[in-house]
């Protein structure tokens, strides 16, 4: 049987004028400038809840990857005890359930629900209650790039590698605003994505934004706890129709969510992941 919930998804709306989408990110803008020149819209989704399904998804097939693997580290107080604790015995489970030769860990982020507030700034993030996918191809090339000295990178870039993150809530299971995946096979590459720019204050990155598409797939994990995780696909740099390329995802009001529950909190690692 399957079990279905109805909510909106919010979804890119481009620009009218069909310029490039752009938004800025933690830049202050003076009142009246535009943070964005698109618009997004929710629509009407449903969102399967695949507990006792989980291993019917796979990175290579929809995209994304639910497992169980408790975390020695708890405490996701600090970022500096995150990167020295978290992110080497992450980089262990990310090889693990990849099979990967070699894992870097470029970035991660805290989440906290804080209704009401602002999502203002690196230390105060909260769940994207929008559909996304992290990296466009040109943003993950210049991820290698950024990050690996030009020896490796050239060589690295001539292998598979991908973008993946590691999510995984903390403290208690998330069963507020939980996280949804859409099942890569149900996406229209080409009409559905729209690489935008984020414009950061020292550079761009790229991300595509997600047009609307009765076809998606979406699903859950209801109340995945702290001691699962969810991979998730950003980019792949196999693109021959083989795999799975990427998930593009967001975080939902769910409408089972049992009123009192706790606030999410999560932790997204960010990986470039390199195949022998
Ligand atoms: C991510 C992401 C949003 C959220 O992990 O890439 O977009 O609400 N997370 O956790
Ligand atoms: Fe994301």
């Amino acid at each position: 049987m399957t079990d279905t919930v109805k909510t909106k998804l919010v979804y890119f709306i481009p620009p009218a004028d069909g310029s490039k989408p752009w938004q800025y990110v933690n830049v202050d803008l003076t009142q009246g400038e535009l943070q964005r020149n698109y618009t997004l819209e929710p629509f009407e989704a449903e969102i399967e809840n695949v507990r006792g399904k989980e291993s019917a998804f796979s990175l290579d097939t929809s995209g994304f990857l639910y497992a169980r693997a408790e975390a020695k580290h708890k405490s996701f107080t600090s970022d500096e005890e995150v990167e020295r604790e978290y992110y080497p015995e992450s980089i262990e489970l990310l090889k693990q359930l990849t099979g990967a030769s070699r894992v870097v860990l470029f970035d991660h982020t805290i989440r906290r629900r804080r209704p009401g507030e602002l999502d203002d700034g690196p230390q105060k993030r909260q769940p994207v209650p929008v559909v996304h996918v992290d990296q466009t191809t040109a943003s993950s090339i210049a991820r290698v790039n950024r990050h690996l000295p030009p020896d490796d990178a050239e060589k690295l870039l001539q292998r598979r590698f991908q973008i993946i993150n590691l999510w995984r809530p903390i403290g208690k299971p998330a069963l507020d605003h939980p996280l949804a995946l859409c099942d890569f096979r149900s996406i229209d590459v080409k009409r559905d994505l729209v690489s935008s720019t984020l414009r950061y204050p020292d550079r761009d990155g790229e991300t595509f934004n997600v047009r609307h598409n009765p076809a998606h797939k979406w699903k859950y994990l209801r109340g995945m706890e702290p001691d699962e995780v969810v991979l998730i696909k950003c980019f792949d740099s196999v693109q021959d129709g083989s795999v799975a390329v990427l998930t593009p995802h967001t975080a939902f009001d769910d409408p089972t969510t049992p009123p009192d529950v706790p606030l999410r909190e999560s932790i997204e690692l960010r990986a470039l992941v390199f195949y022998d």
